[in-house]
């Protein structure tokens, strides 16, 4: 019987290894751009279901503060019933494949990884109009903890453009998963860090037929962005919700001799107070993903409170519900945690350290002045100079609100940003 279902569960899941199997029916070899429904193994939902029903809540002292260890238990305690009790992956699993077309290919990799590499990527064309412009080809990069779900809410604004509005531009979506994210599977082997999969997203656009074309990133898909403009003469122009600028020595020193602008100050402020008090996670994910997967790959409950507690602490007070909470760490949960959370060994590394290049650059700042934290308040407002040490910044636009997933809290602000960067290009 057990041997029937491995067989059974080998043929649906397409898995890479019996070992560490998908969870999701992923077609092999496919060499080219193939039209895809996810499809989640039923019995893994079943199991998942079972788990966040017998999940087990932790001890905490009767005075702790709310939020200032982690995710409050008394709502982990909602979140896991409302899991087990309510949340319809099935619906969410509906809505996916009919908001979107979504596709899977397989890239070869580089030097650095020989291998090939499976995607899963939604591909939206811009719809018909009567202006005659071109569509913009635009690469959509995100980060974690997401998938190409976080811009659910912008494809389909930036593929109309705007009907009385010949200079809005309209684009071509493509909105791949990060292997190992989403419906992309992870790497088989070591190696495949943000350069590579830059590499793996420039021979996608190729594959799709797009020669040139623009990139759109956010987090660590910012990196990968960030790469792909100094290693692919195809990418046209990038913009970006995100900006990590470090402060160099000249940078420390001012701020010592009390020499830097109020606006460096606070900047400085934010980054050290994110750095000493928020920053565990990034320490845990780039030193130790295999120990924090092992944990995480069987609590789906205790996967949602380490998802939580980031979210929470960078969208700027967004409410998130019960569901778009469970559904983001589902995607993230599905195929196992080590795939996704393993990337930051490589973005405390060589990851982040690209070259500047020539390619314009635009940038949309948010502040967090309505997030849980105060001293993150500036957190993200790098000062124009700053990031102009890494790339041509052509436009910069900073919001006083708007936290870490603009696309997601505030997706008209954004789209109007990215639609008034574009119309510049
Ligand atoms: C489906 O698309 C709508 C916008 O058209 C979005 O608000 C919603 O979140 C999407 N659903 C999912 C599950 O991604
Ligand atoms: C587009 O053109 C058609 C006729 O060719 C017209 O009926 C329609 O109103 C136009 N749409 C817009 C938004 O201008
Ligand atoms: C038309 O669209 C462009 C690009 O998004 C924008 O900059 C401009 O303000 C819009 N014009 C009007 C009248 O809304
Ligand atoms: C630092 O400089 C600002 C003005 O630039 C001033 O208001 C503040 O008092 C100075 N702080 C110290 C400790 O010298
Ligand atoms: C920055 O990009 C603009 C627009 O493409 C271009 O005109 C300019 O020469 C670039 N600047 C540099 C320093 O590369």
């Amino acid at each position: 019987m057990s041997i029937l279902r491995c067989a059974i569960g080998l043929l649906l899941c397409g898995s890479t290894s019996a070992v560490n199997p998908l969870n999701f029916a992923f077609p092999e070899n496919t060499a080219e751009p193939t039209p895809f429904q996810i499809s989640v193994d039923a019995e893994f939902i079943q199991s998942t279901i079972e788990k966040a029903r017998s999940y087990r809540p932790s001890f905490t002292p009767q005075n702790l503060p709310e939020w200032e260890e982690g995710a409050p238990p008394e709502a982990m305690n909602e979140l896991a019933r409302y899991w087990a009790d309510e949340y319809d992956w099935a619906d969410v699993q509906e809505e996916i494949n009919s908001n979107f077309s979504h596709f899977t290919t397989t890239v070869t990799g580089s030097d650095k990884y020989p291998h090939p590499i499976p995607l899963h990527f939604i591909h939206e064309r811009a719809s018909q109009s009567n202006d005659t412009s071109e569509a913009i080809p635009l690469l959509m990069l995100h980060g974690w903890p997401s998938t190409s779900l976080e811009w659910a809410k912008v494809i389909h604004p930036l593929t109309r453009g705007h009907v009385s509005n010949a200079s809005t531009p309209r684009f071509h979506v493509v909105a791949p998963d990060l292997p190992g994210y989403g419906f992309s599977p992870a790497a088989t082997h070591m190696g495949l860090g943000i350069r590579e999969m830059g590499r793996a997203f420039d021979a996608l656009m190729h594959q799709l037929g797009y020669e040139t074309y623009c990139i759109f990133s956010t987090d660590i898909g910012w990196g990968v962005g960030m790469w792909m403009a100094a290693d692919s003469t195809s990418v046209t122009a990038h913009a970006t919700d995100f900006w990590q600028a470090r402060a160099t020595a000249d940078d420390q020193a001012r701020f010592d001799r009390n020499e830097t602008t109020a606006e460096e100050t606070v900047y400085m402020r934010s980054t050290v107070a994110l750095m000493n008090h928020h920053f565990g996670y990034f320490g845990v994910h780039a030193t130790r993903p295999l120990s924090i997967s092992l944990a995480m790959t069987d609590s789906p409950v205790g996967f949602l409170a380490w998802v939580w507690d980031l979210v929470y602490t960078f969208s700027d007070g967004y409410a998130y519900s019960k569901a778009e909470l469970i559904t983001t760490a589902m995607s993230l949960y599905i195929q196992g945690t080590y795939g996704n959370i393993v990337l930051y060994k490589d973005a405390a590394t060589e990851g982040f350290n690209f070259p500047k290049t020539s390619v314009p650059t635009g940038i949309l700042q948010f502040a967090h002045p309505n997030g849980p934290y105060a001293e993150l308040k500036d957190y993200g407002l790098a000062p124009r100079d700053w990031t102009e040490r890494t790339a041509n910044v052509t436009f910069l636009r900073r919001h006083p609100f708007g936290g870490h997933f603009p696309a997601v809290s505030y997706p008209e602000v954004w789209v109007a940003d990215v639609q008034d960067f574009f119309a510049q290009i």
